[in-house]
């Protein structure tokens, strides 16, 4: 029997993870450990939150003593780490929020994993940090983001990723503990935080707002569905090796207008509205401070080294994500209203 914590399993790509590791490995025992800040949402877990190898522990990773109080009290074989403030805009306006959690956070686990792991000399333990390919920098028409990469991240939200990540290298190299790390495309996908573009978008097409699209609208982004994202961490944490850094990406870059412009052409089919009628709710804006102008990822290490690639092409992904948008109302409804904040208190406290 293995013992996992899964930080930010309530967050979009955390969600898809701990499905993932519940329903595949029921001698696992998984534990999410997530402090459901507004991205933190245990209703993207209710199909699994009764499985009796999942549990739920609400802990900040900011808070030392609580993290590490959590390694002492069970003995914790593996840790998949996504917890992260994870949105740019968010980084541009409250850099601080970004230094604490990806930062600070990631180095209170570290040092809870080296110390609970120590009398073991690390056998068989593992500590994977999921990672960004906005550590990279930006890229101009031509290229490709390597593992060899130097790093040059340029907002507040992927200097704090880059030194999440430098700090744990660090930790292998000094104390020898067995980490992997991995650096991923722009996902999308349910459940994702209507603050991002994809759900933000689908959202304003339905309820006809605007749709605020930064600049130009020529930034271009490397996409990849988040089921994806999540087959490729069970085969790293399973089998990549320790000390690497593995790239995961979509091969599937769109300008922004290009995206929104097929997300309209779907919505109007979907939502029997005449052809090109959601087109006219786009609005240009101010652009975003420093705004990273092209990602693309080249993750043939993964490909020959695990045989990862990505299952589903951009519309199939496209169709089933507003699907979804469409079918959970509910879903979307909580989020706006900020009710979803409640389902902590409702599932853990009050039965
Ligand atoms: P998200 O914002 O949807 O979820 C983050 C989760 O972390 C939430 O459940 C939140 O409650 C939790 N969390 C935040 N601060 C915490 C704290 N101090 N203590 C404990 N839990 C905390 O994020 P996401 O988009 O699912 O991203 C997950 C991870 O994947 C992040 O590390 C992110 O950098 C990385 N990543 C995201 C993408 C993407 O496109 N979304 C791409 C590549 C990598
Ligand atoms: O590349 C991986 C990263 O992808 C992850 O590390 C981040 O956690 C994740 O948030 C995402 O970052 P982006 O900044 O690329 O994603 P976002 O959805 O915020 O924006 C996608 C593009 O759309 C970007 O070029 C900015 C633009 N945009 C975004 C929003 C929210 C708009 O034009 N209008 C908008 O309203």
């Amino acid at each position: 029997m293995k013992t996992l914590i899964i930080t930010g399993g309530a967050g979009f790509i955390g969600s898809h993870v701990v499905r993932l590791f519940v329903n595949k490995y029921p001698d696992y025992q998984i534990i999410n450990l997530d402090a459901l800040t507004y991205a933190g949402n245990l209703a993207n877990l209710s199909d699994i939150e009764n499985c009796p190898n999942y549990r739920f522990i609400k802990a900040d990773i900011t808070n030392a003593e609580a993290i590490n109080k959590i390694f002492s009290e069970n003995t914790i074989d593996g840790v998949i780490h996504l917890a992260a403030e994870s949105h740019v805009d968010r980084s541009i306006t409250d850099p601080l929020s970004f230094i604490n959690t990806n930062i600070i956070g990631t180095v209170n686990l570290l040092n809870a994993a080296k110390d609970a792991w120590k009398g073991c000399n690390f056998e068989g333990k593992r500590f994977y940090h999921i990672s960004t390919d906005e550590v990279y920098g930006s890229l101009g028409d031509e290229g490709f983001f390597y593992e060899t990469t130097p790093y040059d991240p340029k907002s507040p939200y992927s200097a704090s990723k880059a030194s999440s990540d430098h700090l744990v290298r660090a930790y292998l190299n000094t104390y020898g503990l067995p980490t992997i790390v991995s650096n991923c495309s722009n996902n999308y996908g349910p459940n994702q935080f209507p603050e991002k573009l994809i759900p933000l978008f689908i959202n304003n097409i339905k309820t006809k707002k605007p749709l605020p699209v930064y600049g130009k609208g020529d930034n271009i982004r490397d996409w990849l569905f988040v089921v994806d994202h999540a087959r490729a961490i069970d085969l790293i944490f399973h089998q990549g090796e320790i000390g690497e850094t593995y790239n995961i990406g979509g091969d599937n870059e769109w300008t922004n207008l290009d995206l929104i412009l097929k997300l309209c052409e779907i919505m109007d089919k979907k939502l029997n509205r005449a052809s090109g009628e959601s087109k006219n709710l786009i609005t240009y804006v101010k652009d975003r401070a420093g705004h990273d102008k092209r990602y693309a990822i080249d993750f043939s290490k993964l490909n020959a080294a695990l045989g990862w690639k990505p299952s589903l092409n951009f519309e199939e992904g496209l169709e089933l994500t507003v699907d979804w948008y469409l079918n959970n109302v509910d879903w979307m409804e909580n989020v706006i209203s900020g009710e979803y904040e409640k389902y902590y208190t409702k599932q853990y406290v009050n039965r």
